[in-house]
């Protein structure tokens, strides 16, 4: 049985923390899911980790969903979303519900997560009204980094505070299981975090948040380009993915690599005839 939203949202008065993280393939999502990580966002951040795009707005929909159904093949007990990418849930609400519905019947994720607050809240309704979990995101949105001017702190003037604050309860009042808070100065997030009653996910948000949540290629230490300042790295996947590539590299001009171990017999009187 797969991690639900009620045992999500049951740990926010229990005070129990909880670890969420991005997955894009089969093979990583079941080593995330091994570790007993309950919640595996398929993130559109795939278009920049995974598919090398400049940022996550030209993540479409075919994308998206290549990637969740090798994630949902790689899970046994996580919950798996799916992350709306750009425009499909901005234009109308039937697309909203339509693209939201394919992450489910198409997938197979569990639930959906879009960006935004009071503006897509009726949204939020909808979908929710038809029997899909959704989890806001508000903050440092990435699909508007055009309209935010770049990949800036949120929520830093007092008109920004209280806006972040009236979207973390219109998604709440919406029926939003979570929602994520990225890149919103700490003590802004642990107050969203007091004022509402599902759990607040923080992505450079501050220990204060109920869970967090990392792009798991930061995390590794397997995506180069950049690292965020809220990205700790707890391994240096590039540094030994690059060793073991040139080591067999070398093997291989060396002539060392394959040896009997990696290489198959057969039956000698068979080559004999082939060499009479
Ligand atoms: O796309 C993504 O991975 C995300 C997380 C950073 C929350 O939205």
């Amino acid at each position: 049985m797969r991690i639900t939203i009620n045992q999500i949202r049951d740990m926010k008065p229990k005070g129990e923390k909880f670890a969420m993280l991005t997955a894009y393939d089969y093979s990583t999502a079941k080593l995330v899911d091994e570790a007993g990580i309950p919640l595996i966002l398929v993130g559109d951040s795939l278009g920049m980790v995974i598919l090398g795009y400049e940022s996550t707005i030209p993540v479409t929909m075919e994308e998206m969903l290549h990637h969740t159904k090798a994630v949902v093949r790689g899970t046994k007990r996580a919950m798996v979303i799916g992350d709306m990418p750009f425009m499909t849930y901005h234009i109308s609400t039937s697309d909203a519900l339509r693209n939201a519905a394919r992450f489910i019947q198409e997938g197979g994720a569990q639930a959906i997560k879009l960006e935004g607050g009071v503006t897509v809240a009726e949204k939020v309704k909808r979908i929710v009204e038809c029997g899909i979990p959704v989890m806001g995101h508000i903050g440092l949105t990435p699909q508007s980094v055009n309209q935010l001017g770049g990949f800036k702190v949120q929520g830093k003037t007092p008109q920004a505070a209280a806006r972040l604050l009236e979207d973390a309860r219109a998604l709440e009042d919406a029926g939003a299981f979570a929602v994520v808070l990225e890149t919103v100065p700490t003590p802004l997030a642990t107050l969203i975090t007091r004022k509402i009653s599902i759990p607040t996910i923080g992505i450079g948000a501050g220990a204060g948040c109920d869970g967090q949540i990392q792009i798991i290629n930061d995390l590794l230490g397997s995506f180069t380009d950049f690292v965020p300042r809220h990205a700790k790295q707890y391994a240096r996947l590039a540094d030994i993915i690059k060793s073991a590539i040139t080591e067999y590299y070398n093997e291989v001009k060396a002539g060392s690599f394959p040896t009997d171990q990696q290489s198959f017999t057969m039956d000698e009187s068979i080559l004999a005839e082939l060499t009479k």
